[in-house]
């Protein structure tokens, strides 16, 4: 069937014909029940499940399950009516939706195109053979959230993107292309290329494939062509090996990405077209798992410094924009984190294309339950029937990227505790291997509730989650992973302190309180923060950890009862902002010097009171002063904060970290005065035309020194004119009940948070800030 032909060249009168994929994000109408009526117009990505039901009073109920955070499910309509131009009549057209939750059924003019119970899994359907070419043709898609589904924010509907793709009838197909790079060294990098191609014409198709690599700036390299004959209806596959010299490799710090270029051509006497033509990103890296020194990137050891993190985006639910994901990312990366669990599920294809360009590494999992249901109507319903197809997609759809360095099965699978969950585990790695064979497969244990034994056979390494005793069990017997440790909960800005007169008399930190968890480091005795930084640091050869989380999600809001409705584990707050614990972490994880202090320093209420101060820090030393009298220098080696007991008087708390004596950095809480102004910032002055782009507006409630107030809870009312437009309002308070679609948040512990989508108009937005009391705040964001 093919022939290899030359191997460089045939680039000259080539005329390209190739593909159009198209964003479809726009356009679309909703309507929410069971029957098709009232539609409205949405934008995608949409999740109706952060919309109140019109007629209640509240965005939460307390009926609804509060591990997806009281919030209700139902069933949902898409349609879209769109017209195709008669130009493109005679080409293939296709739909791919990246994830819809869930359940998803789609027609085409009436036509069934397919059903698919997993909410996390991208697919496609071919829209061809349904098309009208002279009329309107309609797209209808519902989605069935049958509650309660999930131990998390699901999300609901549409909540990823949609493209339209369309072809020639000879093309390349859907996650068709693998790159695999079989040998790399410092001279020249194996580059194996293989894409799968369809002939849908009715005869016989003679055409030429050609691979190429283009450099990072989209140079090409090196090509290679092959003579392809193909039948009428059959598939086939292009299989190259291209050599890339001297290459640059994909690492943390420089994250170097090529692409290989397939292009279907077919040839002409007078000049050759490109019918068909697909770019796929990869980079040029070794990765290596060792039972006994822990994990390597390109022969370097790299200590995984990741966090485990749900898909929803905070005040945006499951919406998955591409800007809330890199924003995430970047202020990840601020903390030194360096990897990412996409706990439990396939992520949206954007957090990896961002993690393969931001230089993070990836475990990529497939499933929370398998048939052992962790919810009554979850995935177990499906997992018999859906597992092989699901998993295996996962596999295709992101084994081209060089971020992913392990695949997982699962996460706390209850089928491990039966007999039947070894062979499932075998199962599924098999289906794993067979798509992949360049990445080990793990699953994510709870031993003993998982029987880690059992199930490490099945497995290229073993996913421990929590259990840091366990470390010394495992030692040499298995290659090991931390796949989530520590689960710590803390309300940002609330630490508990509560007077104990009846006990002695002191102030003490009260670790829940009022659907509060204090943040201070005191929660989980065994697998708690810095303990597990230490478990993680003396058993170096465990590759390192997934902390849960790094953000607050919706749902899960352990262990407190109603009206609670966010989980607390997060390192950041619903809105992305850091909670104290971000400095432990950033002070280990991290070399520029830092240093921080906590809780801040009103407390009227304690006067003459011993208040306990924490501070993290990278320095070798730090000193606290009150009010420019020390407190004591104290040495930071061996331990992961550093602790005073401080007798409160108002004024300045400060503390000054040192290196070889030198100071290198310093914090300072000041007992502040009554709210007076508004500080409003934005994430970037401009942002896209692309409506979908977003700005992050925080808002600050300062008193009259311009110093934040940490107890400042004023109604903060948002004004968004022009260009853009509101989108969420948030504060990062699990127990706040407000809606997330409207004008007014009252301030969380002196924050509040507005997002500002950008129109698909070039212009300029006003965003003008109001609080309660205090003067307004304008300020512009040009969207471009
Ligand atoms: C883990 C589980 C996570 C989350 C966490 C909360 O055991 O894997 O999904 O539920 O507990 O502590």
């Amino acid at each position: 069937m093919r022939k290899l032909l030359i191997s460089i060249g045939l680039l000259v009168a080539v005329a390209a014909q190739a593909r159009e994929r198209v964003l479809w994000d726009f356009e679309w109408e909703f309507c929410r029940g069971a029957e098709t009526s009232s539609w409205r117009a949405v934008e995608l990505p949409h999740d109706w499940s952060i919309e109140r039901v019109p007629g209640t009073e509240c965005l939460f109920d307390q009926k609804y399950d509060q591990g997806s955070g009281c919030l209700p499910g139902g069933i949902g309509w898409y349609r879209k009516m769109f017209t195709l131009p008669a130009s493109a009549k005679g080409q293939r057209v296709f739909v791919e939706f990246e994830g819809v939750y869930m359940n998803s059924d789609v027609w085409l003019n009436g036509q069934h195109l397919g059903n698919r119970p997993y909410g996390y899994i991208g697919f496609e359907y071919d829209l061809t053979p349904f098309l009208k070419w002279d009329a309107p043709n309609e797209l209808l898609v519902r989605a069935n959230v049958e509650q309660p589904c999930s131990r998390w924010l699901s999300g609901a509907g549409i909540y990823r993107h949609v493209w339209l793709t369309t072809t020639k009838p000879v093309y390349l197909t859907h996650w068709g292309a693998y790159v695999t790079t079989p040998k790399i060294t410092s001279e020249s990098a194996d580059v194996r290329v293989r894409a799968a191609f369809q002939n849908q014409n009715d005869v016989q198709k003679i055409f030429t494939g050609q691979i190429s690599i283009l450099d990072p700036d989209g140079r090409r390299l090196v090509s290679s062509s092959q003579k392809l004959i193909v039948e009428a209806g059959k598939r086939g596959e292009l299989d190259a090996i291209l050599k890339v010299a001297t290459p640059k490799l994909w690492s943390l710090n420089s994250p170097t990405l090529y692409t290989v270029r397939v292009e279907l051509i077919e040839p002409d006497m007078l000049r050759d077209t490109v019918i068909d033509r697909v770019d796929t990103p990869f980079g040029i890296r070794t990765i290596e798992f060792t039972k006994d020194r822990g994990f390597f990137l390109n022969g370097e050891h790299v200590d995984i410094k990741g966090v485990c993190n749900h898909h929803d985006q905070g005040y945006l639910g499951a919406a998955a924009f591409d800007r809330a994901i890199e924003r995430q990312l970047e202020i990840l990366k601020k903390m030194g984190c360096n990897a990412i669990r996409t706990s439990h599920n396939p992520p949206a294809p954007r957090l990896l294309e961002l993690c393969d360009r931001m230089g993070f590494v990836v475990l990529d999992e497939a499933f929370d339950e398998w048939s052992g249901g962790k919810t009554s109507m979850g995935y177990a319903r499906f997992f018999d029937k859906w597992s092989e197809r699901d998993i295996r997609d996962m596999v295709r759809r992101d084994r081209n990227h060089p971020s992913i360095v392990l695949w997982s099965i699962g996460n706390e699978i209850f089928d491990l505790g039966t007999g039947g969950g070894t062979a499932t585990a075998k199962r599924l790695a098999d289906f794993v291997h067979d798509e992949d064979s360049t990445r080990p497969v793990t699953c994510a244990c709870h031993n003993p509730g998982d029987t880690a034994d059992k199930v490490a056979n099945a497995l290229d390494l073993l996913g421990l989650n929590y259990k840091i005793s366990d470390y010394e069990l495992f030692k040499g017997k298995y290659t090991l992973i931390a796949s989530e440790t520590v689960s710590a909960r803390s309300s940002r800005g609330e630490y508990n302190l509560v007077l104990n007169d009846g006990k002695d008399g002191r102030v003490s930190i009260e670790k829940f309180l009022n659907n509060h968890a204090s943040s201070y480091g005191i929660e989980q005795s065994e697998n708690n923060d810095e303990a597990s930084l230490k478990a993680l640091h003396d058993h170096p050869w465990v590759a390192g950890e997934f902390v849960w989380t790094g953000f607050d999600y919706i749902g899960e809001p352990s262990p407190f009862p109603w009206p609670s409705v966010s989980s607390y584990f997060g390192i950041m707050d619903l809105c992305g902002f850091p909670k104290d614990r971000f400095y432990l972490y950033q002070s280990r994880w991290t070399d520029a010097p830092m240093a921080h202090l906590l809780p801040h320093w009103n407390w009227p209420q304690f006067t003459g009171k011993e208040i306990p101060v924490w501070c993290y820090s990278n320095g070798d030393t730090v000193e606290l002063f009150l009010n420019d009298n020390s407190l004591g220098e104290k040495k930071m080696s061996d331990c992961y904060h550093q602790e005073w007991s401080v007798p409160y008087t108002p004024g300045n708390l400060k503390v000054i970290a040192k290196r070889a004596g030198q100071i290198v950095a310093t914090d300072e809480v000041v007992t502040t005065g009554a709210p007076a102004n508004l500080e409003v910032s934005i994430d970037r002055q401009e942002i896209a035309a692309n409506g979908q782009d977003l700005a992050y507006v925080t808002v600050r409630v300062l008193d009259a020194a311009g110093r934040l107030c940490p107890d400042a809870d004023n109604l903060i009312h948002f004004d968004v004119t022009g260009a853009g437009k509101l989108v969420a309002v948030g504060n990062g308070n699990p127990v706040d009940h407000g809606d997330f679609q409207t004008t007014d948040r009252k301030a969380f512990h002196g924050l509040a948070l507005g997002i500002v989508k950008a129109g698909k108009s070039t212009g300029a937005s006003r965003v003008t800030v109001r609080g309660d009391g205090l003067p307004a705040v304008g300020l512009g964001i040009k969207t471009r």
